[in-house]
Parts: C-alpha cells; structure tokens; sequence
C-alpha cells in the first residue's frame, strides 16, 4: 500500500495522471468509479484533461460503486444523476458504456458482479471512505465475501448524507452497493480521504486491525493500492 499526503489540488492532479497513464496504456480500461464530495476534485480535473485532448474514455468502461434504492436516474440526488453532472456527461465516454447499479430494478444487482467479469474486470476503482469505515456502502460488519448485494443504511450514514437531501427523512434508507469482494477483485485502487472527518477511520483503516468492523481495513490485504489523504485525514496517522 502507498500513502501519499498532499493538499487536495495536489490529491486531484496526481490521481488523474493515474487515469492519463492507464488510459494511454489500455485505452479500453474498465474504471471503477465513486460518488461523494471526495471524487469531485478529481471528476473536474479529468474532465480539463479531456477537454485538453490529454486523456479520452472514448474506449473505457464504467461501473459505479453504489446506488440509492428508491432513487430514478433523473433524480438530482441519484448516483447516475451526480455521475452525469460531475464526469460522464462532460467527457468522451459512450454512454452506453457507463454503468451505476440500478436503484429501481433491484433484480439487476445478482448480475452486476457478472457484467464486470464479462466486461475484463475493473482495472482501476476509486474509492471514497466513510466516516464510519465503509467503502461504497458497505456499512461495518459486512462479510468479506460479498458481491453487489442491497443493504440497509446505517443511522451514522445516513446523517452523514442528509446534507445533500432536505432532511434525513428524505435519506433512503437502502441502497444497492458492489460487495467487498467485489472491490478487492479489482486489479487496482485508489483510495480518496479529506478533511479532520476521516482522520479517525484513516488510522483504523491503514494501522489498525483487518476486520469487518473497519470495512477498508480490507485494503491493506489488496496488493496494489494507493492511498491520497490530505493533511488533516493523515493527522492521526503514527
Ligand atoms: P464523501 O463520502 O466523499 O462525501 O465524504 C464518502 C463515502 O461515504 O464513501
């Protein structure tokens, strides 16, 4: 595992040249991609490479971590609806080719697993992390083995995202999220935490134990992992 600490700017420019090389060496790269106010830096900064003519999707693939249940594409607090707004409408990839599980057929999450296998496997999946420790929305205690599954969201969680909804009464209170396992098959990974918030989780997730408790603590098992944090999610850090 790599940690590297910078400002988040600095965090943005040095994981989207993780996007540049991949995409120069394996154009038809599958990228495995994350919502939250974390990815956002980024999202922007790919989407000047592109508009530059220094990086193109025009080949790569898609999937998205995770999606609200109850949610329609067309809802502003959709994960398919932030995904457009912050990348996939401003950049060069077929939308056909991009993917977020289907909050509203929950039938399509038993297949999701299998459309990535079918697809090559993802070869890069950003992450961002919890306060709580999960990645996409795999709440504490989730098994290691899990695939793209329904979960129920936890109070913490839901608190954590009520900022985005008028209040946590409009919070769904399921989503549809790829497993651990659907994570950990991922050929690499690039891990995203910001601000005092996550410095907490940070600590438990690189220097404390594996467990289920801490569901990124999994990470430290995954043999190609880089890990961007800014100085305030390092701070607890030994
Ligand atoms: P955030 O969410 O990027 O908005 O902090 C991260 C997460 O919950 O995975």
């Amino acid at each position: 595992m790599r940690i590297i600490i910078d400002t988040p700017e600095k965090i943005a420019e040095m994981a989207a040249l993780r996007y540049v090389e991949l995409l120069s060496q394996k154009p038809n790269a599958i990228l495995g991609l994350a919502t939250g106010s974390t990815p956002i830096g980024l999202y922007k900064e790919l989407v000047k490479l592109n508009r530059e003519g220094k990086l193109s999707f025009k080949d790569a693939t898609t999937f998205n971590l995770d999606e609200y249940v109850g949610l329609e594409p067309t809802h502003d607090q959709s994960y398919r609806y932030f995904m457009n707004e912050n990348l996939l409408s401003h950049v060069d990839v077929p939308t056909e080719k991009t993917h977020v599980p289907s909050g509203i057929d929950l039938t399509k999450a038993a297949s999701y697993d299998s459309e990535i296998a079918a697809a090559g496997g993802i070869d890069l999946q950003l992450l961002g992390i919890g306060n709580n420790g999960h990645i996409g929305f795999n709440e504490p205690g989730t098994p290691i083995g899990s695939t793209t599954h329904l979960v129920e969201l936890t109070q913490s969680t839901r608190e954590a995202n009520a900022r985005f909804f008028g209040s946590i009464d409009d919070v769904p209170t399921q989503a549809v999220t790829m497993g651990i396992k659907t994570v950990m098959n991922a050929k690499s990974i690039i891990l995203i935490a910001l601000g005092k918030g996550k410095a907490e989780t940070i600590k438990n997730t690189l220097q404390g134990e594996v467990t289920p408790e801490v569901p990124a603590s999994i990470l430290q098992l995954h043999p190609d992992v880089e890990v961007y944090l800014d100085h305030e999610a390092a701070s607890l850090l030994d």
